[in-house]
């Protein structure tokens, strides 16, 4: 595979495994990959500037307050001009840096500038690697979307054995080259429709009316579709959970507004919807915050229906999307409600799940679910809801294909 055209920002960390990057850079620059080189004071120590400019056949930056360097080419623009960043050797210290997003050189600061897919390939001491503190670090830039390449398992120049060997070049070159040329998924020029979390229905400016909904289920489906290459719009109402990678994200608080969200993303060619909205909004809701009267009975908030998202998106028309899932979170007469949702809400799928208290389903990790449709009723073991999504999503595949 060719990566002629790309262009690549190593940024190397101090660590014994620097000497590593250089055969990085001589594999990328033989793929046809341009290479400009960041090099940390650390990095210094162990790969001199003058053998990455050897390699490189660029400029090697070091330096976050060298003048010539800002008027050449800022860090802004540096973190900006590239397709991919990649930080080989990582160190503890830089992923720590970049996961509390901490600008103290010129590595840190064009990590943190940049708006380009960021690669990590780790490289310490097994105690370090393993410690609490950098598995933290490493979750959160995952869920921001970096990628990793994980550490390989060996004797360590510190004559331990463990996890925190820096992967081999040619095997960081094969996550560069994932990254860069993304093989075509089976959703590939797909559009995908993912609806998440609850809504919030406000009663005045600082209460509103919401549901247990974490959105941990609609948000792992949206990754998951674009895992599989789809196109992804997630209109998301407010969660605390991170974005996906690689999906559009329309946040919304209420029912109205996620449904005008959805009708404008369409056309889709599938569209789910798992977000628990609230059934019901406040009429009127108050512009000012509602004062508690002494001695007066509390206020009594009259309720209106919200519109169904999906059934509107679902309803017969030239932008019905091919295949449009919904979701049943009952508590009970789970099987009856879902087949009945199907009908009633012209779905062609039902994800029904079984959100008693006693389950744990609703804001936890995992989902027992069935899928209802007019095939007949599919019942899934346990998963993880990370697991559902990515059965759901390959499921998905195979109906569009
Ligand atoms: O009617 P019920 O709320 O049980 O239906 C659940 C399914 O309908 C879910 O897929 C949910 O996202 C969707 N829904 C919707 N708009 C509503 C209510 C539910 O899209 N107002």
């Amino acid at each position: 595979m060719s990566l002629a055209g790309n262009r690549v920002l190593l940024i190397i960390s101090g660590g014994i495994a620097a000497y590593k990057a250089l055969e990085l850079v001589r594999l990328l620059r033989g793929q046809g990959s341009g290479v400009t080189c960041v090099l940390t004071d650390n990095g210094s120590q162990f790969v001199t500037p003058l053998s990455l400019q050897a390699l490189s056949e660029s400029k090697v930056y070091t330096d976050l307050f060298s003048l010539t360097d800002e008027s050449e080419m800022g860090h802004i623009q540096l973190s900006r001009s590239a397709d991919l960043l990649v930080v080989a050797p990582a160190t503890a210290n830089i992923l720590a840096k970049m996961a509390a997003g901490l600008a103290d050189d010129l590595a840190s600061t064009v990590l943190l500038a940049t708006d380009k897919p960021v690669l990590v390939a780790p490289a310490m001491n097994v105690r370090m690697w393993l410690h609490p503190a950098t598995q933290a670090n490493i979750t959160t830039l995952q869920q921001r979307g970096v990628r990793v390449v994980q550490p390989t398992e060996g004797a360590m120049a510190c004559n331990e054995f463990g996890p925190g060997r820096l992967a081999e070049p040619p095997d960081i070159l094969a996550a560069i080259e994932a990254l860069l040329n993304p093989a075509p998924g089976p959703l590939s020029g797909r559009h995908a429709l993912v609806t998440s979390g609850p809504t919030h229905e406000p009663i005045d400016p600082v209460r509103y009316i919401a549901n247990r909904s974490s959105g941990r289920q609609g948000h792992a489906i949206a990754a998951a579709l674009a895992e599989l290459g789809a196109r992804v719009t997630l209109v998301s109402g407010p969660v605390t959970i991170a974005d996906p990678p690689d999906v559009t994200v329309r946040p919304v608080e209420t029912a109205r507004q996620m449904l005008d969200a959805c009708r404008s993303a369409l056309p889709a060619d599938v569209a789910v919807f798992a977000a628990a909205v609230a059934d019901w909004r406040v009429d009127h809701a108050s512009a000012t915050k509602i004062k508690k009267q002494p001695g007066a009975a509390p206020p009594a908030l009259t309720l209106l229906p919200n519109p169904d998202i999906l059934a509107t998106i679902a309803a017969a028309g030239p932008d019905r999307p091919r295949l449009v899932i919904g979701f049943a979170a009952e508590t009970d007469d789970l099987m009856a409600n879902a087949r009945a949702k199907l009908t009633r809400k012209n779905a062609d799928w039902i994800v029904a799940n079984d959100v008693s208290p006693e389950t744990g389903i609703m804001g936890g990790a995992e989902n027992v679910v069935h899928i209802v449709s007019a095939a007949g009723i599919e019942a899934w073991p346990r998963l993880t809801k990370n697991d559902v999504a990515r059965r759901l999503a390959r499921r998905i595949a195979e109906a569009l294909a």
